[in-house]
């Protein structure tokens, strides 16, 4: 489905003909402190406060209009304290609201205070329309019809403004494509066929892609790639993803994506009910896809290349055994004492290879580990990384876009519980007390020398447990957001920062 999305100075008459579109249902900006400003005529304001509508943030109240249309008040909080992120999810809940109509309109920019750059409310105005009217589809037989074809941004009609509304929608449609890949079961999204579509999406969205094979992963020696896939019947998959932007770049920023599009935990085999919602095990991967998807439309200032190992984890007869010793692409040994700690060892493979690049900076996004989840909830990233100035700089990408993350340490101290007594390292430590942090320093192992790195373990945002304005249940496209800001404001960091390994 796609929504066409245009920006207009006027709202066309009801019933008008020509080339204006018949706007069915008009979104209008509410300020808390300010309700009775925003009521259209004929409501009043005892009707509205029957219906509980206060103004808060993301709530709405549908009330009737002229000539037949529909009118969805938009709750936006008190005028002071309203933000780009929150003009995001008035228009996800608008497109909630009216789901039924066909062709909506929003009127806030008229009303918008000065201190907001018009140009980035409409871009949230676009990406909250795409965000709030998405639904994973695909695999119903008789599925609810999306009626919303499109959204007119009522404001001036400038080039600059203009801009902003293409590239929300094309962010939009990245984040939409990241979650369709998450909820797609793991037993069709396989490897070969998440090679595929990248080579599909590659074409239409102008960036390039080589996909390896099995025989090319066994030449480029990714022995942790190969290793997590020795149980499956189904071939691996490693794909280099690159775009280059059309003025002179600032640099070189890697994205790494850990790509299990299925996990049982392999030998060490997880519990039934862990199980569930492992086909999502490849957000990473799919965050990364889906960002390389938006960035002609988004231009950064930098060169981008994507490193995405792709393989499920299953326990076939072949599978790699506990104590199995497995030489990741570096040369390090790596003891797999835990199957299920399977993340680690096919990123162990992709940072090596992304350092070989010498990028200015390295990210990787992975649903890496459920301590993750026991220290920050459902909702929150854990962000690591072995360069202070980097971290915060994804931080604050991902405050900007209201994607929330949270710094976690990389303890030094924590690297000898990593000691094996057979090879260079062991994949798990004794206990579970700090495994997102162990994950972390893991993965640091791998990262080339002074190169500047952050990790995103998304164990538990890629994925939502409840409907919200911009999210339903299912896979959120968490992390899309956040990468392409951070890409968009790269400068590249000081190498002579990086914090060295003790
Ligand atoms: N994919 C899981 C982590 C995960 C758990 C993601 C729950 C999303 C929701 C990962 O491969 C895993 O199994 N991690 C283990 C690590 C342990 C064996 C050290 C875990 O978290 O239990
Ligand atoms: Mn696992
Ligand atoms: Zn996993």
């Amino acid at each position: 489905m796609s929504i066409a999305i245009e920006l207009t100075s006027t709202l066309p008459e009801p019933g008008a003909g020509g080339a204006a579109r018949p706007v069915d249902a008009v979104g209008v900006g509410v300020f808390a402190d300010r309700l009775d400003d925003a009521l259209p005529d004929g409501v009043d304001r005892a009707f509205v406060e029957a219906q509980e509508f206060e103004g808060r943030p993301g709530q709405t109240c549908t009330v009737p209009g002229a000539g037949g249309r529909v009118v969805v008040l938009l709750g936006l909080g008190p005028e002071d304290e309203v933000e780009v992120r929150t003009y995001r999810r008035a228009a996800a809940a608008f497109a909630r609201a009216a789901h039924k109509q066909t062709h909506l309109a929003i009127d806030v920019l008229g009303s918008l205070p000065d201190r907001l750059d018009p140009a980035a409310v409409a871009q949230a105005l676009a990406e909250g329309v795409m965000l709030g009217s998405y639904r994973y589809t695909a695999l119903k037989s008789d599925p609810e019809p999306s009626h919303i074809e499109s959204l007119t941004v009522l404001g001036e009609g400038d080039a600059h403004t203009l801009a902003a509304i293409d590239r929300g929608r094309a962010v939009g449609e990245a984040v939409r494509l990241a979650r369709d890949l998450v909820n797609q079961p793991g037993g069709s999204l396989t490897p070969a066929a998440f090679a595929a579509r990248a080579q599909e999406l590659a074409r239409l969205k102008g960036f390039d892609v080589e996909v390896l094979d099995r025989a090319a992963i066994e030449r480029e020696k990714l022995g942790g790639l190969l290793g997590v896939n020795r149980g499956s019947t189904e071939e691996p998959r490693f794909l280099l993803l690159s775009w280059d932007p059309g003025g002179e770049p600032r640099g070189t920023v890697a994205l790494v994506g850990k790509g299990i599009t299925f996990d049982s935990g392999g030998l060490s085999l997880k519990p039934s009910d862990s199980m569930v919602g492992m086909k999502g095990d490849m957000a990473g991967a799919a965050a990364v896809l889906a960002t390389f998807t938006a960035l002609d439309a988004v231009q950064p200032p930098v060169r981008v290349r994507g490193y995405l190992p792709l393989t499920d984890n299953m326990p076939g007869g072949n599978a790699t055994r506990v104590g199995d010793v497995l030489r990741i692409r570096n040369g390090t040994t790596v003891e797999v004492l835990n199957t299920d700690a399977e993340g680690r060892l096919v990123l162990a493979d992709a940072l090596a290879l992304a350092s070989e690049g010498e990028p200015d900076a390295i990210v990787d996004l992975a649903t890496l580990t459920g301590a993750c989840m026991v220290a920050l909830g459902r909702k929150i990233a854990g962000l690591m990384g072995n360069h202070d100035g980097f971290v915060e700089a994804v931080r604050a990408a991902a405050d900007a876009e209201g994607e929330p993350v949270w710094p976690l340490p990389l303890p030094d101290e924590m690297r000898k519980a990593l000691d094996s007594e057979v090879a260079d390292l062991k994949n798990v430590g004794n206990d579970r007390y700090g495994g997102a942090l162990l994950a972390g320093v893991f993965l640091r192992e791998f990262v080339g020398d002074g190169i500047p790195w952050a990790h995103l373990d998304i164990a538990g945002p890629a994925e939502a447990t409840e409907d919200e304005p911009e999210t339903r249940k299912g896979g959120t496209g968490f992390g899309v957001r956040t990468l392409l800001r951070l890409l968009s404001t790269f400068t590249p960091p000081d190498r002579a920062a990086v914090a060295s390994r003790r």
